[in-house]
């Protein structure tokens, strides 16, 4: 019925060692528009109000009026269509619907041709504080308004062919460019000339995050440096224990504008740091108080 929640459509399961597990199709899939239900509806709705009350005076301003130059609104889920043509006509970019996660190499190969990948179906009503995978909300409210600026959208399309070399060159070219990814487009922080603001698509999507990233004293804020963030795990489970700043989508863009053979040469041999390390060099804005941090091992 039009009323249940639609569910990602798992074609087939597949025997690993974790057992069987669900395979979602990698393809791109067309956006069945008009088979969300009203509760998918409500959902969006509810969570783009949410987010509107708590970003102003915390998201950055390019975020916010982009948001608002796709013309999203709370009534109803944006139609890619719709936001693919604004879209084309600013960057070049476009959305494409997939049904969830991609194998890294198909998500490099899309970024690479200015395609980025949203999640065609929503979270369910009692999903709206935390999901562990990304869904619609996370992809088109997080991640889309930002490729309406010209320069992010050159530097998360450059990552795309950064991503497509790196897999030639070997895993662990593929895990610094995974946490260099981590922690700028999905939990990064900016510092605007009004202070520090969010870009990060995973704390823009989280009401929680959006508040404990900025203001609570537990985690660490430390300047942007992409070897040292290239070197740190993080958490996948849990809010960030450390979150890098950047001076500008320029200065991210200039420091991965150079070849980066020979960094991960460089860094192959160095062992990684601990999300919740503060070390000697860096450049501190908060050092954290580590208060909740989960114990587990970072991911
Ligand atoms: N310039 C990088 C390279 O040649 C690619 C890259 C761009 C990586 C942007 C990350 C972000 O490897
Ligand atoms: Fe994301």
């Amino acid at each position: 019925t039009p009323f249940e929640p639609l569910q990602p459509r798992r074609i087939e399961h597949q025997q690993t060692d974790r057992g069987y597990v669900p395979v979602y199709t990698t393809d791109v899939v067309e956006q069945p528009w008009s088979t969300y239900s009203r509760t998918d509806n409500e959902v969006w709705a509810t969570l783009f109000r949410r987010q509107r009350e708590v970003l102003p005076g915390r998201a950055c301003r390019e975020l916010l009026e982009n948001t608002e130059r796709f013309g999203m609104r709370p009534d109803r889920i944006p139609r890619f269509e719709d936001l693919n043509k604004v879209l084309r006509a600013a960057t070049g970019w476009e959305v494409v619907g997939v049904e969830g996660l991609l194998p890294e190499a198909v998500f490099f190969e899309h970024l690479s041709k200015r395609r980025f990948p949203v999640t065609w179906w929503i979270r369910k009503p009692e999903q709206l504080d935390y999901i562990s995978e990304p869904d619609l909300f996370h992809d088109l409210f997080g991640h889309v308004p930002l490729l309406l600026n010209p320069v992010f959208a050159d530097y998360v399309h450059a990552y795309g062919c950064g991503g497509v070399k790196a897999s030639r060159i070997g895993p662990e070219a593929l895990t610094n460019l995974t946490r260099l990814y981590w922690y700028t487009v999905e939990f990064g922080l900016i510092r605007a000339n009004e202070g520090l603001r969010i870009y990060g698509a995973g704390i823009v999507s989280s009401k929680s995050e959006s508040i404990y990233s900025l203001e609570s004293p537990a985690p660490n804020r430390i300047g942007f440096d992409l070897e040292r963030v290239m070197r740190t795990r993080y958490r996948i489970d849990t809010y960030q224990k450390t979150y890098f700043i950047i001076d500008s989508f320029e200065s991210l863009f200039e420091a991965t504008r150079p070849d980066l053979t020979p960094v991960y040469a460089k860094l192959r041999p160095l062992p990684p740091f601990a999300a919740g390390d503060v070390l000697p060099s860096d450049r501190v804005d908060q050092r954290g108080t580590g208060e909740g941090w989960a114990t587990g091992a970072d991911f």
